[in-house]
């Protein structure tokens, strides 16, 4: 949602900017922009799409040691050159780059106005640069007025600044925006997340809400808003570089869905604690007294990570008998929920950053509620803010679309209701020994699945250019069904729906023809006569059935069969993700979509 770069350092800025800020890109990518100071004059560039076109026209731009950019994800205004950062205000003595939401824009704008002050975007953004203009021109310094500024907007922000009559220094701030800064002699970054500083600096500080920065070539400064200064632990981090590299592989989301056997196995690695039968986290920091006390679950999350809680919820309430609900985090931070301290919420995020899943945990911690974050990223801001956190050991996903991260988030959630039924005796230890056995099957059954591509890409020659899908699974398979839909529609833009099978009859039934296919999760488990039933309800109405089922089924007359290996019900949804995983990637790449950077999305949804 948005990505900035500050960096100040060494001559050739430019490239190692533009570099940086191609790996902020999953953030937002419809337009960019950079600005650098070079003889006393701030130089801007912008350009509408991707970081490329941003690159072909910075060709014959000066030499500089420093400079911002920006890619965009568009909030307030069009996709245009116009609305792109960076913002430099009337008179181009600053120029700015953020990623959040001003929310008190129309108001500034409107008084910024009065005052004569000429816009040139419909951005939000570019009030913060005419406010501090005006607060310049009332005879404040640079950065008092900087900081005046910040005191006035609502909303989320991390901004960097630079100021032509200092062609050595870098101004930020952050709030309810990521903002991280890399340090290395005689350089600094500063970055939405790690991704851009880790090729070129191990040395990171995680910048807090309320942060004001200030970096110069040989220095940094950080203060608060009352300009007392503050101390930020730094944090060394080893970047895997082949993490970020594409491989052998035409696109990152086909490279991260063939790293499941090992991002699997990452997340159930030192967590299975076999003598005592159960599972062992190092940083879930709720005592076990008060684990046991909790009467209510509520996982949160956004996209992908909401349709984990719903598998978590289903595992919660079978295992661990605790009563347990599915929330979509934007909904339950407005809705006043009804919450105690024997409530325990659990937040699932990959990036850690999503606004709403932050919102979510803020509110619950007003009433005291014990909180639980299962997030990808390493120092993410829902990773420090939660009570314990469980990580998922993923490593970086850059595919917009999520794929490998939900299956590990199946697996915590898979290893946290085992751990919460022994604390709380819902299952016995003979129980408990053959659920752990049989996840660590798990990922030499995702490799099996993943031999099986080119049946799956004969299915996809047959449907890529279908207009609309439906998806159905039962029980622990409806979430599967719900993330199937969101990867076909992500990323083929095809409409696509995931129905719990049996809903299927009071409404989307209507829709059903030859030319809508229903994709059916159907593994030969106890719902598997139910799930029969509604394909055949379908198939009597002409419509064209593909079915992911298990090894053991006998005779069949579904249209196409997808087999997967067999499993409990728990961990089934896990292998049935796969084959849905690969489908919406074949017939997008069919169709000629952008795969890796769907129109429109962002992979971190840093606004509300
Ligand atoms: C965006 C991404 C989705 C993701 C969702 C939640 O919409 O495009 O892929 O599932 O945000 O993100 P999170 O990082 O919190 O899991």
């Amino acid at each position: 949602m948005c990505g900035i770069i500050g960096y100040i350092g060494k001559e050739g800025a430019k490239d190692i900017i533009l570099n940086a800020l191609l790996k902020l890109e999953y953030r937002g990518y419809d337009s960019s922009g950079i600005s650098i100071i070079n003889e006393g004059e701030i130089i801007t560039k912008k350009a509408v799409g991707r970081i490329k076109n941003l690159k072909a026209i910075t060709e014959d731009l000066p030499e500089s040691n420093m400079g911002i950019s920006h890619t965009r994800w568009a909030t307030h205004g069009k996709v245009t050159e116009a609305n792109a950062h960076p913002h430099t205000g009337c008179n181009n003595q600053i120029s700015l780059v953020h990623n959040g939401i001003i929310e008190n824009y129309t108001q500034l704008r409107k008084i910024l106005k009065e005052k004569g002050h000429i816009f040139k975007s419909e951005t939000d953004t570019e009030v913060i640069t005419h406010l501090i203009e005006e607060m310049i021109k009332e005879g404040n310094d640079i950065e008092t007025a900087f900081i005046k500024t910040l005191k006035l907007l609502e909303g989320a922000y991390a901004i960097a600044m630079i100021n032509r009559a200092e062609p050595n220094k870098i101004y930020a701030a952050r709030k309810s925006s990521p903002l991280v800064l890399g340090i290395k002699e005689g350089e600094y970054m500063l970055a939405s997340d790690t991704l851009p500083i880790l090729p070129i600096m191990s040395d990171i500080i995680y910048i807090h809400d309320g942060d004001i920065l200030t970096i110069t070539k040989d220095s940094y400064k950080i203060q608060n808003l009352d300009q007392v200064p503050v101390n930020r632990e730094i944090t060394k981090i080893k970047a895997d570089l082949d993490e970020i590299t594409k491989g052998d592989f035409p696109h990152y989301m086909l490279k991260e869905i063939h790293e499941q056997p090992k991002t699997i196995t990452n997340a159930f690695s030192g967590r299975i604690d076999e003598e005592n039968s159960t599972a062992k986290f190092g940083g879930l920091n709720i005592d076990e007294i008060d684990l046991k006390k909790i009467d209510r679950v509520i996982l949160t999350g956004c996209g992908t990570s909401w349709h984990a809680c719903q598998y978590g919820k289903y595992l919660f309430e079978d295992i661990a008998r605790i009563p347990s609900i599915a929330e979509y985090a934007s909904e339950f931070r407005y809705r006043k929920p009804a919450l105690t301290e024997n409530t325990l919420l659990i937040s699932l995020s990959q990036s850690g950053e999503t606004a709403d899943t932050i919102a979510a945990i803020e509110e619950a911690k007003k009433f005291n509620v014990r909180t639980i974050g299962i997030v990808n990223t390493i120092g993410s801001t829902i990773a420090r803010m939660v009570d314990g956190g469980i990580y998922l050991h993923a490593g970086t996903e850059i595919g917009v679309a999520s794929t490998k991260t939900f299956n590990s988030h199946l697996v915590i959630l898979y290893l946290l209701s085992v751990y919460l039924a022994r604390l709380r005796n819902t299952i016995t230890k003979e129980k408990a020994n053959e659920m752990l056995l049989e996840l660590k099957e798990i990922p030499k059954k995702v490799e099996e699945i993943l031999e099986n591509e080119t049946q799956i890409n004969n299915i996809s020659e047959k449907y890529f250019n279908v207009k609309n899908a439906l998806y159905l699974g039962r029980g622990y398979n409806f979430p599967v069904a719900l993330e199937g839909a969101l990867k076909l529609k992500e990323i083929s833009y095809i409409h696509a729906e995931g129905y719990p099978a049996a809903e299927m009859k009071h409404g989307p039934i209507a829709l059903i023809d030859k030319d809508m296919p229903t994709i059916a999760i159907a593994p030969m488990d106890r719902l598997f006569k139910k799930v029969q039933s509604n394909i055949e309800e379908v198939q009597s109405r002409g419509g064209k059935v593909i079915t992911i089922t298990t090894e053991d089924i006998e005779d069949h007359s579904f249209d196409e069969i997808i087999k997967i290996p067999k499993t409990s019900e728990y961990l089934m949804p896990i292998l049935a993700t796969i084959p849905t995983q690969l489908l919406a990637y074949q017939i997008a790449v069919k169709r000629g979509c952008d795969i890796d950077k769907p129109r429109n999305l962002a992979k971190s949804v840093t606004v509300e």
